[in-house]
């Protein structure tokens, strides 16, 4: 394998909201093609619980948009002390042009997370996060940039019914998908892996 390449994938795909361009439709064709290579991801029992619904309708992604303003603005209003300056020009950002950015993708899995105890949860967001992030590696891989979202699950229920999902379906991520402009990304900043690994017992690093 080319490490050198594989590496700077895994430490250089950000969330993406500054820099989407929001001039240039994605190529659904390209879109297809990751989402096929996403779903190597592993998903409990290799069911394909797994669903991608692509939204390029204008009138829906303001709608959508609308619905993510509103959260992030509860969002930040509650938690406005502790949120890191740099983030929080980059969330409003996106915020305000969440609905020019020309592709959003909305990640589900079967089965509702409420209904279920741990075991059930881990399965079901398990059956579809890790290829919510395959799909945002390889998207990266083709030029094109997507911020991970949650903020939209407040009103989880209105987005359901605007595009027609079904009740039984529990919504991952909401990622907005633009070509990015500019070269490349640097390797985000993070509590070091080591302080974060034990061996045998909690907390019991080396
Ligand atoms: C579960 C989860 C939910 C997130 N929700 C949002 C969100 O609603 N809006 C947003 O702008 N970023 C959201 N993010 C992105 C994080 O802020 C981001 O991953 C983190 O700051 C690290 O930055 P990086 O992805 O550029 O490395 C979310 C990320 C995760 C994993």
């Amino acid at each position: 394998m080319d490490l050198a390449s594989i590496d700077h994938l895994l430490t250089t795909t950000r969330s993406v909201r500054k820099r989407l361009d929001l001039t240039r439709p994605v190529d659904l064709k390209v879109v297809q093609e990751c989402i096929d290579l996403a779903i190597q991801a592993p998903d409990g029992g290799n069911r394909g619980s797994y669903h991608f619904l692509v939204v390029t309708d204008t009138a829906k992604r303001a709608a959508i948009a609308a619905y993510y303003r509103k959260s992030f603005a509860a969002y930040l209003e509650a938690r406005k002390e502790d949120y890191a300056t740099r983030i929080y020009d980059s969330a409003a950002h996106l915020a305000d042009h969440f609905a020019e950015v020309p592709m959003q993708i909305i990640t589900c899995t079967e089965g509702r997370v409420e209904t279920g105890g741990a075991m059930m949860q881990a399965a079901r967001y398990g059956s579809v996060l890790p290829a919510t992030w395959s799909l945002m590696l390889a998207l990266r891989s083709r030029g094109i940039g997507a911020a991970w979202t949650t903020l939209h699950l407040a009103y989880e229920k209105e987005i359901a019914e605007l595009l027609g999902i079904p009740d039984n379906m529990t919504q991952g991520a909401l990622l907005p998908v633009a070509y990015y402009t500019g070269e490349d990304f640097k390797p985000g900043k993070r509590i070091p892996g080591a302080e974060r690994t034990y061996f045998d017992s909690w907390a019991a690093t080396r």
